[in-house]
């Protein structure tokens, strides 16, 4: 049997950074935190917990999907491709896809290290025959692949409907540095969540054990660790809610109390009520986000929903272009 192969390039980003983006995003009216900063290893871990929730269908849905489209996947994507995954927390969805796929190499990038490594080395050691070149990165920033990728035709896999926490203009950005990333007549599988009943959505994001209120308060206690900040936890509390003129989830941690919060030699005064606004997950039907890819440079080969229209994933490809 073929010895496991892994390479691991750490470009993580560092606590100045975590300090520059919360200051800049505490100094707008409406105070945010990017929610790139989510994943520490608490954060993951956590996340992860999110994905078993019974309230959290975009998880099940799409791995039930990814399952049974796996054969169509590979016949219309083709085989051999360097499957690149930006955002690959535990690469649990991917490996639904390897057996069809057959890369000939996978890039998981991510920007939580310890857990991108714990994931990559147990995909390594579960196949074998794959090799694996794992890189810690910020994806807003920095796609490009890690050094020791070898050649060959890019398929990157975009599941989880991240897409969803950049709103449409920045989506089309993010997309246009996807299709950079996989040049021409590479192809983009990803994974988006459908416009469905507030109901639904509300409950996925509001869970009755309250794993996604402890996800969203351990931003808190991340910027206390880093940055010597005095956030009371007791103080704050989650809210998520449903923006149906904006077609988005709005994740917000709300102040209980009028305070003040010291951080990184800055004092910030929060009134009873005032939220910092954490994240947004952007929903879209199959029509809005075929244009969204489209004005990214992207064609769509298949889109593929579920029965009960929850999720959708849509395989994209880049225009060939032919040099003389
Ligand atoms: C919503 S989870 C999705 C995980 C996995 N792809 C899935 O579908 O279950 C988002 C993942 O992207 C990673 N992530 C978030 N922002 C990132 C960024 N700016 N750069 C790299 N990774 C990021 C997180 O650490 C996390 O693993």
């Amino acid at each position: 049997m073929a010895e496991a192969s892994i390479t691991f390039h750490d470009l993580h980003p560092t606590a100045d950074d975590l300090a520059s983006d919360v200051l800049a995003g505490f100094s707008r009216p409406q105070k945010s935190i990017p929610p790139k900063y989510f994943y520490d290893a608490e954060g993951s871990r956590l996340f992860d917990a999110i994905t078993e929730l019974p309230e959290y269908y975009p998880t099940r849905t799409e791995m039930a999907m990814l399952r049974k489209y796996a054969d169509e996947i590979a016949q219309k994507a083709g085989t051999g491709h360097l499957l690149v995954e930006p955002g690959s927390g535990s690469c649990g969805k991917a490996r639904i896809l390897f057996e069809g796929l057959q890369p000939c190499a996978y890039i998981p990038m991510d920007i939580s290290g310890d857990h991108l490594r714990v994931a990559a080395e147990a995909v390594a050691a579960d196949y074998p025959w794959l090799e694996v070149h794992a890189a810690c990165t910020d994806f807003t920033r920095l796609m490009t692949l890690p050094p020791s990728s070898p050649e060959g035709r890019r398929l990157a896999f975009f599941p989880g409907s991240s897409i969803g926490n950049f709103d449409p203009d920045r989506a089309v950005g993010f997309l246009r540095m996807i299709a950079e990333m996989v040049g021409p007549g590479g192809q983009l599988l990803i994974g988006v969540d459908l416009k469905k009943e507030r109901r639904i959505l509300e409950a996925a994001y509001n869970d009755a054990q309250g794993v996604t209120a402890a996800f969203n308060l351990n931003l808190l206690t991340r910027i206390n660790r880093e940055l010597g900040a005095d956030f009371d936890l007791a103080q704050w509390r989650h809210r998520a809610f449903y923006n149906q003129a904006e077609g988005r989830i709005e994740m917000h941690l709300v102040s209980r109390v009028d305070q003040l919060v010291r951080l990184a030699g800055h004092t910030f005064a929060f009134a009873e009520g005032e939220t910092i606004h954490t994240e947004n997950s952007y929903k879209y039907s199959v029509e809005e986000f075929r244009d969204v890819a489209a004005r990214a440079g992207f064609t769509t080969d298949t889109v593929w929903t579920d029965d009960d229209n929850l999720f959708s994933l849509h395989l994209l490809q880049t225009e060939v272009t032919n040099e003389e």
